[in-house]
């Protein structure tokens, strides 16, 4: 069902700062920021040869990565996506085997312009997973 890992994405408190450790000391390619008002954050990619980071800031008063940054105020590994063929048949399999997906369970518009769903950590090795079709 998983294909490639599509990013890894890193919730940071400041978005410029965290944009320019990875463009002026690791020499990375960082794309302008995007505001995602529908998730609440602004993004920049990270592009790599094989994948991307994505850097996460929140965005709003509701932001869904607040309350992580309160508990790791310097940022951390926040989500894992992969890849998947048919976001509705993965959602599907994943839902009959009990795992739970977070929200109203259907898929939003990522930061990709494709169909996203995140997954509760508690039932990934405590790690919040994301898929994409793509
Ligand atoms: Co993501």
């Amino acid at each position: 069902m998983l294909k490639r890992l599509n990013h890894v994405a890193i919730a940071v408190p400041d978005l410029e700062a965290a944009a320019a450790t990875y463009r002026d000391v690791l020499g990375a390619t960082v794309s302008p920021p995007q505001a995602l008002p529908e998730h609440g954050v602004t993004v920049v990619f990270v592009e790599l040869g094989n994948t991307k980071v994505e850097l996460i800031e929140p965005l709003g008063e509701n932001s869904p990565i607040a309350g992580f940054l309160e508990k790791s105020p310097a940022g951390g590994m926040h989500h894992i996506c992969y890849e998947v063929d048919d976001i509705i048949v993965a959602r599907d399999r994943l839902v009959a085997g009990g795992a739970r997906v977070l929200g109203d369970g259907e898929p939003k518009t990522g930061a990709h312009g494709k169909p996203v769903l995140f997954l509760h950590p508690k039932d990934f090795c405590g790690t919040l997973v994301e898929l994409e079709e793509v």
